[in-house]
């Protein structure tokens, strides 16, 4: 099916910029029509993909991203930089339940540094990093994938003055699938805790799934038990690392439940409106669970750990779509007497069939879950994972692909360590020599080990070892 329809798009290359731009218009209504019409979804992906496809076209024959209701302006390749170049990434939508874009490589992360008002992870940030820890930047850091950040200077400044911080962390339990995307933060978050050695808190945010989703109670929290079990795979320390059901430990813990409650008297209705876009008729519940997401970041919340302590500096790795639940943790902070929380923020890990939108559970085809042998991950990458190579070899040999809308191509810059393999990989497909279905099997045989070690380590995680990470009790670090 899809192959007939990319047919359809050979020879644009050769296409004027204005051919291209009713072509894609064209297209867009197609699409659009496809979907008002209910149509078979097999079709409607094949007329995304198209869509897709003609998109990247233009831009690479014009210098702009296509915008509807814009024609190509004469001086298209000059306006890069300029606004209406780049209008169309003000569609750019992330928030903590949804993330899209319009643009084939996907979101616009230095805007969106510039719209939430944070601050650029650059050189000199990860050499500082480098210089602190003693230890070579992880490469989501090298590569960019943890791009921005808030206040971690002044992290390092408290660490170099040998005083400590802790890391916070979490996961909606929505399911008990998890995919390859919903590892990046743990991954990290594990190289934090051994770089510096710091005790670390998972929240598994039970409460919020069965709030937003048609989920019973006991359901939300058996995904938050079994999810543990695949964090706890990660190879945290348990002497370290307290995991908790927010199911379990709010209620269990007085000093909790006092932060939740601070924190919801210093935050109004109008707020939250404004930051999550609730409305009148969302339950009471939602309205205040970012009260809750926000309590971790405290040290006195956790009083087993770090007793009444309530100024040490805390430090959250996150997807950047959490930001808001912290913005607002930050805005509360002072108001109430703690230390605003630090943040390191990642980028999102792009579905198979692009990086319009990111990798989701409830999507089977655009995910690579942690359960998936390694024929159902072979067969997955070659089937969904859309390709920025050309239709034909011989176009692809003269003309090259295009690293940057190509998701195998993402997909290693998050799994392959080598620097210096990804960098051949990166200038043999853009220069032809390296065809997609090549691309695609070093991507498998990456991923296939990575997943089939994660099995392994999951294998080996008992109960008594759950128990163990979501008991409260004292950890070992020094302050
Ligand atoms: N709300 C997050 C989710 O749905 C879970 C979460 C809770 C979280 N606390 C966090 C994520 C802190 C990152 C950091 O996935």
């Amino acid at each position: 099916m899809l192959i007939v329809k990319m047919t359809d798009c050979q020879g644009d290359a050769a296409r004027s910029p204005m051919e291209l731009y009713e072509k894609l218009t064209a297209q867009g209504d197609k699409v659009r029509s496809l979907k008002t019409a209910k149509a078979e979804k097999a079709e409607i992906d094949a007329a995304v993909q198209l869509l897709l496809k003609l998109k990247v076209d233009y831009k690479q024959a014009t210098g702009q991203d296509y915008k509807v209701g814009c024609p190509p302006s004469e001086n298209s390749l000059t306006s890069e930089n300029g606004l209406a170049a780049d209008g169309n990434n003000g569609d750019d939508e992330v928030n903590p339940w949804s993330v899209s874009t319009n643009n084939a490589k996907g979101v616009d992360y230095d805007k969106l540094i510039v719209r939430f008002g944070s601050s650029k992870i650059d050189q000199e940030l990860v050499d500082r990093i480098e210089k602190v820890t003693g230890q070579k930047p992880h490469h989501f850091l090298r590569r960019g994938i943890f791009f921005s950040h808030r206040d971690m200077h002044q992290v390092l400044d408290t660490y170099e003055k040998h005083k400590s911080f802790f890391l916070y962390t979490g996961r909606g339990p929505s399911s008990q699938a998890m995919h390859v995307g919903h590892l990046i933060p743990f991954i990290f978050t594990k190289w934090l805790q051994d770089v510096f050695d710091i005790p670390l808190v998972v929240q598994l945010t039970d409460d919020e799934k069965y709030l937003w989703k048609d989920l019973t109670l006991e359901q939300c929290h058996q995904f938050a038990v079994e999810n543990a079990k695949d964090i706890i795979a990660c190879g945290f320390d348990v002497n370290k690392t307290f995991i908790f059901s927010d199911l379990d430990y709010t209620g269990a813990s007085p000093q909790f439940y006092r932060n939740v409650v601070k924190i919801q008297k210093h935050v109004t209705f109008n707020q939250v409106k404004g930051i999550f876009g609730f409305t009148d008729s969302d339950c009471i519940g939602k309205i205040s669970f970012p009260a809750i997401q926000a309590a971790p970041s405290f040290s006195n919340s956790f009083p087993h750990i770090f007793g009444d302590k309530k100024d040490i500096q805390c430090l959250i790795p996150c997807a950047i779509d959490q930001d808001p639940y912290f913005r607002m943790t930050r805005d509360v902070a002072p108001r109430i007497g703690y230390p605003k929380p630090a943040l390191l923020h990642s980028t999102f890990f792009p579905a198979l069939q692009g990086a319009q939108t990111k990798m989701s559970a409830s999507d089977a085809n655009s995910s690579i879950f942690l359960t998936d042998t390694a024929k159902q991950i072979k067969n997955k990458i070659n089937k969904y994972a859309f390709s920025g190579g050309k239709d034909t070899v011989e176009e692809h040999r003269k003309y090259g692909g295009n690293v940057d809308v190509d998701v195998s191509f993402m997909y290693l810059t998050f799994f392959l360590e080598d620097d210096h393999k990804l960098e051949k990989i990166r200038q043999d497909y853009t220069s032809g020599a390296l065809l997609t279905g090549e691309l695609k099997k070093m991507l498998i045989e990456t991923l296939q080990p990575i997943i089939a070690e994660h099995q392994e380590q999951r294998k080996q995680v008992t109960d008594e070892m759950v128990k163990r990470f979501m008991t409260p009790r004292p950890l070992n670090f020094n302050l």
